[in-house]
């Protein structure tokens, strides 16, 4: 701006790869903490007898966060979004709890030797699209980790492209939100894409609305065991669908990996 007005942001309307305000708030009302498709108890498990900080890099709402805290871990969180570090602090308040959240992303984070275990659930690391910022992502956390520390990271196996779904909508007193998705113009190598639109209706009226670019990088089994191995993991073993040993096949709903640094 040149004419010395005060520039003038509408803030009822948001374009942006990041999870903003609404799209957090959809993600705490369509998951709550308390929610598990099995991830909960089955990293709970994984962890047991971990001595040492876990980290969870993409905390979200602390989903994980909070009942992993609650089973005695101790465990730090980040996340790039301020709207979700903003729900995961309320809702670790409402539970009681005041762990160290912060604003980070996977991509440059690093803490030499700091932890004893990093966590990444539901799918969350393929939202680092690139591969080699997702490598850059690994070698970071393989340097996070303390010799022999666990990285526990899921990778859902994805369709080339995705098709939109039906409309979803939550009620929040007397508001509604609503999400709908449609396709990208033209879908890139390697990445799946949609145009995710939230919106805030209330008394009939659309009042708000936020457009979140939701892309997610592509992994088959073998590319992914051999990107952990490129960032120096050893030791990588592979669960299916929250189940310690069951083998994974390309129909597997998810993929836990579990590497040592
Ligand atoms: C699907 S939510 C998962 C939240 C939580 N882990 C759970 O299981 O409920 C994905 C999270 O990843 C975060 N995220 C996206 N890109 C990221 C990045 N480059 N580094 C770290 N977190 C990222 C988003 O902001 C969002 O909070």
């Amino acid at each position: 701006m040149t004419t010395g007005e005060p520039e003038r942001v509408d803030r009822s309307s948001r374009t942006s790869s990041d999870y903003g305000p609404l799209c957090s708030l959809v993600y705490q009302l369509d998951k709550p903490v308390g929610t598990s498709s099995g991830d909960v108890e089955f990293y709970r498990d994984l962890l047991a007898g971990t001595s040492g900080e876990i980290l969870e890099p993409a905390v979200g709402t602390g989903r994980i966060l909070i009942p992993l805290l609650q089973a005695g871990f101790r465990v730090r969180g980040f996340d790039p979004s301020p709207a979700m570090l903003t729900i995961c602090r309320d809702n670790c308040a409402a539970h009681g709890l005041d762990p160290v959240l912060f604003e980070a992303d996977l991509v440059t984070f690093q803490e030499p030797a700091a932890f004893a275990a990093v966590v990444i659930p539901t799918g969350s690391f393929a939202l680092v699209t690139g591969r080699e910022r997702a490598a850059q992502a690994l070698r970071n956390l393989r340097e996070s980790l303390r010799p022999g520390g666990r990285l526990i990271v899921d990778v859902e196996p994805l369709e080339q492209s995705t098709s939109p779904g039906p409309l979803r909508h939550w009620w929040l007193g007397d508001e509604m939100l609503t999400l709908s998705s449609l396709p990208p113009a033209q879908p890139e190598e390697g990445v799946v894409s949609s145009w995710l639109r939230y919106e805030r209706w209330r008394d009939g009226r659309l009042v708000e609305t936020e457009l979140q670019n939701f892309s997610l990088q592509r992994y088959d089994l073998d590319g992914f065991a051999a990107l952990l191995r490129e960032a120096g993991f050893t030791a990588v073993t592979v669960h299916a669908d929250y189940q310690a040993g069951l083998s994974p096949t390309p129909d597997s709903h998810v993929w836990t990996f579990v590497a040592t640094a």
